[in-house]
């Protein structure tokens, strides 16, 4: 998986020595509250590490799951992903790309997942994708204003991802 850049941050393949953060980041109650229907934290070091080897097995031109870094001293922030989103159960159309964040609750409030999904978007966009989408609990106030920041436009509720009811968020990268 290739490595972005942005101007505070690193984009890079998750790797194996970064398992105790990845647990310390998905065993939070915070960060998986909203990742309805079903949120569930992580809690040990071998499903982190099981969960690192999955995110490095991706193996494509243009979707990935980056660990988000700070450039300045490589310090770990969180988790940035593009990928086919899940259709709901009996849905039949065929899945957009979705863009995603988790960042660690110390590091927020300083803009690194609009910077981190900014660059990851371009990035994409110059390897010819031309949607995405992002889906968010309709109480998640803090992720609907990264996608408002990030210029997508909001078309209301769905139900077509995850079984659950979310909002969708959609932008044209044309
Ligand atoms: C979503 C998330 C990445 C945002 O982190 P962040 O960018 O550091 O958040 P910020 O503190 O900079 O806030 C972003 C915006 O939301 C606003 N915001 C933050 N918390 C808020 C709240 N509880 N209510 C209303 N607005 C809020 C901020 O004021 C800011 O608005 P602005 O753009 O007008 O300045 C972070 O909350 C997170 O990782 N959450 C857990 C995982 C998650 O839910 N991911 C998204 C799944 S859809």
């Amino acid at each position: 998986m290739r490595i972005i850049r942005s101007p505070r941050l690193t984009l890079r393949p998750w790797e194996s020595g970064d398992a105790s953060f990845l647990l310390d980041l998905e065993s939070r109650w915070e960060t998986v509250r909203y990742l309805t229907p079903d949120p569930t934290t992580m809690a040990t070091l071998d499903e982190a590490a099981a969960s690192i080897l999955r995110r490095r097995a991706i193996d494509h031109p243009v979707h990935g799951i980056w660990a988000i870094t700070l450039t300045e001293t490589g310090r770990l922030l969180g988790n940035l992903l593009l990928k086919p989103v899940s259709v709901s159960s009996g849905g039949s159309r065929p899945a957009p790309v979705e863009i995603g964040w988790h960042l660690h609750p110390d590091t927020y409030g300083h803009g690194y997942a609009t910077e981190a999904a900014d660059a990851v978007l371009s990035d994409a966009a110059a390897r010819g994708l031309e949607f995405v989408i992002a889906v968010t609990d309709p109480r998640n106030l803090a992720s609907q204003r990264v996608c408002l920041r990030l210029g997508f436009a909001e078309n209301g509720a769905t139900r077509d991802y995850y079984d659950t009811d979310y909002l969708l968020f959609e932008k044209s990268l044309v």
